[in-house]
């Protein structure tokens, strides 16, 4: 299938969301994909990813981590701050809280496998802060390749999206996560898929009323797709 056709536009579209940049800017992941694919092999493809801009200004490529045959695959949006700079997905404040929920569902980090839509950090600068900025449908196209090629060497049983630009790559069209969440639905490609939250949004209740509520579902998600994962 073609990433204009998986990701639900025309390729018209398509030809403009990447030319919106200049061709060179956005020519997409595939170019850069390994012959001979497995993780290693896409991670260290990876490093050289000129799919589109954002090599240019984010520290280094944020490719994956956790078991390679996991039967459950979590996929993020992109890599935030802390990522960019240690190179590993989940590991700043939005990895903490998704520790604390896998925890909470039974679910052992190291028994999944964890990647992102996006693999390097879209950012802005507010003096020496670097604002975060959710990719463009453009970026998730072009980056898309990568990701399907590690479900194809990965073959997790579940995929969970958390958020809404994990199941824009995923499904291949817009997804709304407060109606289509927590349950198991399967993908154009065949692959049984699990919308959830993003642990961001989560973050960004912590203080609220509704905090308790908003990760008790959470961990819920995560619950059902471990269970369906198993069977
Ligand atoms: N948010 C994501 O979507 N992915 C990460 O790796 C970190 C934060
Ligand atoms: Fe390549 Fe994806 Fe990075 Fe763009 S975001 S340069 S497509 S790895």
């Amino acid at each position: 299938m073609t990433v204009a056709a998986h990701l639900g536009v025309a390729p018209t579209t398509e030809r403009w969301l990447r030319g919106r940049m200049g061709d060179e800017e956005r020519p997409g992941a595939e170019g850069f994909l390994p012959a001979e694919r497995d993780l290693e092999s896409l991670r260290a493809a990876a490093t050289g990813c000129r799919g589109c801009e954002l090599y240019r200004d984010a520290t280094q490529v944020v490719f994956s981590a956790g078991r390679p045959r996991a039967a459950l695959m979590l996929v993020g949006e992109q890599p935030g701050d802390r990522e960019d700079v240690e190179g590993e997905p989940f590991v700043g404040p939005a990895g903490r809280i998704l520790d604390q929920a896998l925890g909470d569902a039974g679910i052992d980090r190291d028994d999944v496998y964890v990647t992102n839509a996006v693999k390097h950090f879209r950012f802005h600068r507010q003096g020496k802060r670097r604002i975060h900025e959710k990719p463009a449908v453009g970026n998730i196209v072009a980056c898309h390749p990568w990701l399907e090629a590690e479900l194809a060497v990965v073959q997790p049983r579940v995929v969970v999206c958390l958020g809404a630009t994990a199941g824009r790559s995923v499904l291949g069209r817009t997804t709304r996560i407060t109606e289509e969440r927590g349950h198991v639905q399967q993908s154009p490609d065949g692959q049984a898929v699990l919308v959830t939250t993003h642990p961001s949004a989560l973050l960004r209740l912590r203080d609220d009323p509704g905090w308790d509520a908003a990760y008790d579902a959470f961990v819920g998600d995560l619950q059902a797709a471990a269970k369906a994962a198993a069977t």
